[in-house]
């Protein structure tokens, strides 16, 4: 399977960010307080998201007192992130546009990858797999999540793959067992500390699998949804 459409990323998440009254997601998600008490626990104040969207988990956890160094592809979920922290009177960021692939730092104590491995096939999942564990400090953190095959958005978009459907916005919903994640986490050089199967119910996303079909070929009315996901607490084995 080609994944040609994959280096149209920036492009593609740039435009759906640029729709008028579009919504990635309407409130943190439910696995963000737990990313903060850890970070807390370990006495870790800072932290790469990658990617950051529009901020709407970071500010959570800003408001914590954590620093947020956020990056994405799109220019415009930034202009949307500086906007919300701006209203929010905070100043405890950072933000850069760049893709994951070209990531060149090896310091971090902690990472965030939230919603991010959904839309890559195993190849590329494996490829930002290594690249945080190269970006990692040893015994560094990384917070990342898988969306499970039982997912309510299951079977939405053009079949391309096992488990892999592409949306009419250009972009793909790769859906993972918790065996596989597991499995490719560990391959990756990453001791698992906490693995956690975790429910987030939805509104409709107004546009973002707007003009899909489901597997009868029936038009996709987004409805309220439920995602199920994997949610790993990762560290990066010490040499
Ligand atoms: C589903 S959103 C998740 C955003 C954020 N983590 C959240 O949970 O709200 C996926 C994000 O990945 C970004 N993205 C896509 N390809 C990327 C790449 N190669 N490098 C960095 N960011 C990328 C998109 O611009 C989009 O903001």
């Amino acid at each position: 399977m080609a994944y040609d459409f994959l280096d149209a990323y920036e492009k593609s998440w740039d435009a759906l960010y640029k729709q008028k009254g579009f919504v990635l997601r309407h409130s943190i998600d439910p696995i963000i307080p737990l990313v903060s008490r850890t970070l807390d626990k370990k006495g870790i104040r800072s932290i790469l998201s990658m990617p950051c969207g529009e901020f709407t988990n970071e500010l959570h956890l800003m408001q914590q007192g954590i620093h947020v160094d956020g990056i994405d592809i799109s220019p415009r979920a930034l202009e949307l992130a500086e906007e919300k922290c701006r209203k929010a009177g905070l100043s405890n960021y950072s933000l850069g546009q760049g893709s994951v692939f070209d990531m060149t730092e090896n310091n971090r104590q902690a990472i965030l990858c939230i919603d991010f491995f959904v839309q890559f096939p195993y190849s590329k999942i494996k490829e930002i797999l290594r690249k945080f564990h190269t970006i990692l400090i040893p015994g560094g953190m990384l917070f990342a999540n898988f969306c499970d095959p039982s997912d309510s958005t299951f079977g939405v978009g053009k079949v391309i793959g096992r488990n892999e459907f592409l949306l009419p916005n250009g972009i793909m919903m790769k859906y993972t067992t918790k065996q596989k994640a597991e499995q490719l986490v560990i391959n990756a050089g990453f001791h698992l500390r906490t693995a956690k199967k975790y429910t987030n119910k939805e509104k409709s996303h107004n546009s973002f699998r707007k003009g899909a079909t489901n597997q009868s070929g029936e038009p996709y009315q987004e409805p309220a949804h439920t995602h199920v996901k994997h949610f790993m607490i990762l560290e990066k084995a010490e040499p």
